[in-house]
């Protein structure tokens, strides 16, 4: 339980606040790279700051305030030129970095005038990588984007939704191994044996319980974040679960899934009430396999309602999105109740309050990158089920890799596949002992 001082503490991204100051030291995912592609400018909100992000014609993106400096229209309408985003009013001209670099009836009337150079917009550097554009808002010198192991050699899409709730409730999610159990296990297999029984489709009870109970869970913090682990059923400490696990990147994100088939999931918080949820999913080529690269990385928007206005809620990852979305806003952490379970959820708060501190005392956080050899392949802990490599799994995922835009059906299929392969009506291998992690 925290007061309610604290819980807005450790909530907060705004600007100037203590964890907006901490988020500020990490290159965050903003946008897929194709977005650029259908429109050239885009409206964003990220760490509750109004921005625009542009392509110009020579390619540069750039991610500048989203308020044009001469008389705050929204630049998001916009030309881009060859080099620079031309704000549509009056013609003024910003590069990436921010600097005015034209204002034609200032120009005319005063031919050797210096106004422009005198005008600049905010401005924030940005990267991309693997699909995505990634943006670093805080000071300078920035750090390396990292290179995580599964952006090597392989083919990945991506999945975005906006999330009406603040980023800590998605993230705490990650740091609460038994909710697998229930959330997922329990409640998840309760939704396909209702929906099943209502389609007469299999007899309701054939379904597994997903997954055994949890026996034990722990939690070690490593260079980057904090390693999650789990021993359930009548598994051990041998088992991948508990000797390997998988890890917590710091601040917010999530990889999870199998070496074959696994997913970043970054929860970049929009401002303190909204969270801009981006899954890059990531599909291995087999062993002494190179991956064609790919033109283009996929990208799609994932639903979070049904048509009657309901939070989705029979794919596991909306699983997760309906706790999130439930607790309000921003959840009421005065009024909680925590248990052993909880004990993930305690330490990733100290982890946060500590590297607050950190910051506040002019310190670099823990997993900022700025050895480019330590760069050059980021290797992290995952459990490793090779079964999740089976050619009937894998055959699912040519949609995109053959560069279509993902349908809902395909987003369905693949939440559906990688945990609950079990299905008695799809032609599915048997279930993996331990898929579908969260
Ligand atoms: S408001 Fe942008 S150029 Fe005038
Ligand atoms: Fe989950």
């Amino acid at each position: 339980m925290l007061s309610v001082d604290e819980n807005k503490r450790l909530t907060s991204i705004m600007p100037g606040t203590p964890m907006g100051e901490l988020f500020r030291r990490y290159w965050h995912p903003i946008a897929a790279s194709v977005e650029m592609d259908d429109r050239p400018t885009k409206s964003l909100r990220i760490l509750g700051e109004d921005l625009v992000l542009y392509k110009d014609r020579s390619g540069t993106l750039g991610l500048i305030d989203s308020l044009c400096a001469h008389r705050r229209v929204d630049l998001s309408y916009g030309i881009p030129e060859e080099h620079g985003l031309r704000c549509m009013y009056h013609g003024w001209m910003f590069d990436e970095t921010g600097q005015c670099i034209e204002q034609p009836f200032e120009e005319t009337v005063h031919p050797d005038g210096r106004f422009k150079e005198k005008v600049r917009v905010k401005a924030y550097k940005v990267e991309e990588l693997a699909g995505m554009i990634f943006a670093y808002m805080g000071p300078e010198p920035a750090p390396l984007l990292p290179r995580w192991e599964p952006f090597q050699n392989g083919w990945s899409d991506i999945g975005t939704i906006e999330l009406p709730c603040n980023w800590l409730q998605c993230m705490e999610n990650s740091l609460d191994p038994v909710h697998l159990e229930w959330l997922h296990g329990y409640w998840g297999v309760w939704q396909q044996k209702q929906a099943a029984a209502a389609l007469g489709k299999v007899e309701a009870d054939t379904f597994p319980t997903i997954p055994q109970p949890h026996k034990k869970i722990g939690f070690d913090v490593f260079d980057y974040g904090v390693i999650k682990r789990r021993v359930t059923g009548n598994t051990d400490e041998t088992h991948g679960d508990w000797a390997v696990g998988h890890p917590i990147l710091f601040p917010q994100v999530l990889f999870v899934g199998s070496m074959t088939n696994c997913s970043l999931q970054y929860r970049i918080p929009v401002d303190d009430d909204n969270t801009k949820h981006m899954t890059w999913y990531f599909f291995k080529a087999a062993p002494g396999q190179t991956a064609e690269p790919q033109d283009k990385i996929p990208h799609w928007t994932v639903p979070l309602f049904e048509e009657d206005g309901r939070l989705i809620a029979d794919l596991v990852n909306h699983q997760d999105f309906v706790a999130w979305v439930t607790q309000g806003k921003n959840a009421d952490r005065s009024r909680e109740k925590l248990g052993e379970s909880d004990k993930g959820v305690i330490l990733y708060r100290k982890l946060l309050r500590d590297q607050m501190d950190i910051v506040a005392d002019g310190g670099e956080p823990m997993g900022v990158v700025r050895d480019p050899k330590v760069n050059e392949n980021i290797e992290l802990p995952l459990e490793r089920w090779s079964n999740l490599a089976h050619p009937g799994r894998l055959g699912k995922y040519t949609a995109a890799q053959a560069g279509r835009p993902l349908t809902h059906e395909d987003a369905i299929r693949r939440v559906v596949s990688t945990w609950a392969a079990q299905t008695p009506w799809e032609d599915e291998p048997t279930i993996p002992e331990g898929a579908g992690r969260s």
